[in-house]
């Protein structure tokens, strides 16, 4: 470790609402990312094993649960349409000490101290398209916990609120996570499918030699999300442990057909979704089209839902639609989030990707532990801000210039 070496510990809870995932990081002194989002000059790709090459090493990562009760807040938080502005405010600060208890907790554990945090906060609402609003076009996101509670406990500086940055550039403050997928994944000879499964599921595509500038990036749609919500409606579990359920299930292939008629699986990226797409309503109507068939099934039509819409997402909009996936060197699908763990998932993919000429690994094969990625991320693009240097990806988000993302709280 030389002097100008930074500890920094990256929290990230998403749309899950499952937990914290913590990842603690040595960032090495020659900043990341001086040459993406600026830029152009993508330097020849190294395997993505060799560590300098990020820049980076993954010291420690630890996952924490939120208590029952905060997590049912925050999923009435997110679903609701309307809300006690009191609790809100409370559950800002609730969700703060969790993060505080996080990381503290995983320092203990791993026997490192953070010399910065980068977190994430809990999206309540995102809504990157901008639309009318008391006359005006606004584009809001709103991610919870707060970060001054979070550097008080820790003691150490706390950047927080990556999204809003990106979106005063003129993008959709999301996705953020290719940053690190590009300084990862990108090889000069393999073009590779970076696909991350959390509740919402989305990839980056990074051709082979790409620059960032090549890097495409949208969400596909559902991950785990409509997953979780029917097997705990008709099975009472939070969510399909390792894809049990759904492989003794029968797909319905003519509902999945009918739902990937939907306006958002046709748009074109840039596209980000979230449980305003994919939440209750969407469910509702999911479990109206299915039926009365077995309830297995309908976990399974739900996880066939996921498959087939990463699947189709990269036929259509990832690959080049002039060019075969062999010319832009497309050879991996990389997969990382909770969404890794569910087998019948990952089988129903395997399966989906053979026409595409596309092989499925894991984060893991990598040194990145797939539940990790996120929270990674955030360390990094905390390292980032912290030496003022951009970490959005202008061709992922939509922005209309590099930004540098999010605010600093002080303990
Ligand atoms: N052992 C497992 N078997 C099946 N699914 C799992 C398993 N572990 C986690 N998951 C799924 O992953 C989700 C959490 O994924 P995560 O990447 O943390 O998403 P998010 O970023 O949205 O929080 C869980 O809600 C669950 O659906
Ligand atoms: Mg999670």
């Amino acid at each position: 470790m030389t002097k100008k070496d930074m500890i920094v510990a990256g929290v990230m809870s998403g749309t899950s609402a499952d937990g914290i995932n913590v990842a603690l990081v040595r960032m090495q002194s020659r900043p990341t990312g001086s040459d993406i989002s600026s830029g152009l000059r993508g330097r020849a790709a190294r395997s993505p094993t060799n560590r300098s090459h990020a820049g980076f090493e993954l010291l420690g990562h630890a996952e924490y649960s939120y208590p029952k009760k905060a997590r049912s807040a925050v999923l009435a938080a997110m679903n609701a349409s309307r809300a006690s502005v009191a609790e809100l405010a409370r559950l800002n600060f609730l969700i703060g000490e969790l993060y505080a208890d996080a990381v503290l907790a995983t320092e203990r554990r791993f026997r490192v101290k953070a010399q910065l945090v980068g977190c994430h906060g809990q999206t309540l609402y995102h809504q990157g398209e901008p639309q009318s609003f008391l006359g005006r076009k606004i584009a809001a996101t709103w991610q919870t916990g707060e970060a001054a509670i979070v550097a008080a406990r820790v003691g150490v500086p706390v950047v927080s609120d990556f999204r809003p940055a990106d979106m005063a550039a003129g993008g959709k403050g999301a996705p953020l996570v290719p940053f690190l997928d590009y300084l990862l994944f990108r090889d000069a000879r393999v073009g590779r499918i970076v696909q991350n499964i959390g509740g919402i599921a989305n990839l980056t595509a990074i051709p082979a030699g790409a620059t960032a500038n090549h890097v495409i990036a949208f969400d596909t749609g559902p991950g785990n999300m409509v997953i979780d919500a029917v097997t705990e409606r008709l099975f009472v579990q939070p969510f399909d442990r390792g894809g049990k359920i759904a492989a003794s299930g029968k797909v319905l292939v003519k509902v999945v057909e009918q739902i990937l008629q939907r306006d958002f699986f046709r748009r074109k990226p840039p596209k980000t979704a979230g449980r305003e797409e994919f939440g209750r309503e969407f469910v509702r109507e999911f479990l109206r089209r299915c039926g009365r068939c077995a309830k297995q099934d309908v976990v399974a039509t739900a996880t066939a839902l996921t498959a087939k819409s990463i699947a189709d997402a990269v036929r259509k909009y990832a690959i080049r639609q002039t060019s075969s996936a062999r010319t832009q060197g497309f050879q991996e699908m990389i997969l990382s989030g909770g969404g890794a763990k569910n087998s019948a998932l990952v089988d129903m993919l395997t399966t989906e990707l053979v026409p595409l000429g596309l092989r499925l690994r894991l984060s893991d094969e990598f040194g990145l532990p797939s539940a990790a990625k996120e929270a990674v991320a955030f360390a990094v693009m905390a390292h980032a801000t912290w030496h003022r240097r951009s970490s959005n990806v202008p061709s992922a988000t939509g922005a209309k210039r590099a930004a540098v993302l999010g605010k600093i709280s002080y303990p």
